[in-house]
């Protein structure tokens, strides 16, 4: 295999943009492709069965592209359908779970607030981490229903956003938590509002950067990674109207292709 080949990253809609960005900065000799299912999304609220065949269909779409590890940048797909995928295809996968494991240790006031998808909060993988490191700790765990439909809509900073969220982080608050998981790749872009809600003393946690230095990481063991200093420029793939993504990645890179894409 080519060592040229792409790194291929997808996701639900726009929200994998967040891992794709650490991505790119840690690997920027990589070329990347990213494919935003945002016709699909949200997948969190979909049946298991129906987010593997999306997970299936968008890692077809990336290996015929070339890729040479896929990017599994959705906790939702992850926790769902990453078990099969790698028992699918001879190709390595990198997958994003919900940071628990860090906010479970340093959470001082053992309280530790969990934002992710239904479908996220309720597979098995995530109960077994869950299981694993939160013992001693009151774990608030809140569906964030709704946040998705409005970060695909461009409404990331929107009144609307912030009263949503606001509603949502209720129960957290009066847990006293002191650590927040995002446990969706789209809530990094909530961050802004997040910081205007939540007490100084709250610290929020992704997984974002954790995700690019496994991929790193694996790409190495395999001697997959690419010694060519000219990596092309990222490609991103939408099958919606790509104003929304595009709007998301000209705030970080000014050589990149943002196509429609029918898949
Ligand atoms: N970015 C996806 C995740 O990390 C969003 C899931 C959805 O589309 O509901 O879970």
């Amino acid at each position: 295999m080519s060592n040229s080949r792409p790194i291929g990253i997808f996701d639900s809609g726009v929200g994998g943009t967040s891992i794709w960005k650490e991505i790119h900065q840690l690997l920027p000799h990589e070329q990347t492709i990213y494919l935003s299912d945002s016709r699909n999304a949200p997948y969190g609220i979909k049946p298991q069965e129906e987010i593997i065949s999306l997970s299936v269909k968008n890692t077809e779409k990336l290996l015929e592209m070339g890729a040479k590890i896929i990017v599994v940048a959705c906790n939702t797909a992850t926790t769902n359908a990453i078990k099969i995928l790698r028992a699918s295809y001879d190709i390595p996968f990198i997958g994003i779970e919900p940071a628990i494991k860090p906010a479970a240790l340093k959470s001082s006031n053992k309280a530790v607030g969990i934002l992710a998808t239904r479908g996220t909060l309720t597979s098995e993988l995530f109960a077994q981490t869950s299981e694993l490191y939160t013992q001693d700790i009151n774990v608030i765990e809140v569906e964030g229903n709704g946040l998705v439909e409005l970060i695909e809509s461009g409404k990331k900073e929107a009144p609307e956003t912030q009263r949503l969220l606001e509603k949502l982080l209720e129960p957290m608050l009066k847990a006293r938590i002191d650590y927040l998981v995002l446990g969706c790749s789209h809530y990094p872009y909530l961050i802004p509002l997040l910081k205007k809600i939540l007490p100084d003393d709250v610290s929020i946690i992704d997984s974002g950067e954790a995700v690019a230095r496994q991929t790193r990481a694996v790409l190495e063991q395999y001697n997959l990674l690419n010694s060519n200093e000219n990596a092309k420029a990222p490609r991103f793939y939408t099958n919606v109207d790509p104003k929304v993504l595009s709007d998301i990645i000209r705030a970080e890179s000014n050589h990149y292709e943002v196509s429609f894409l029918e898949f």
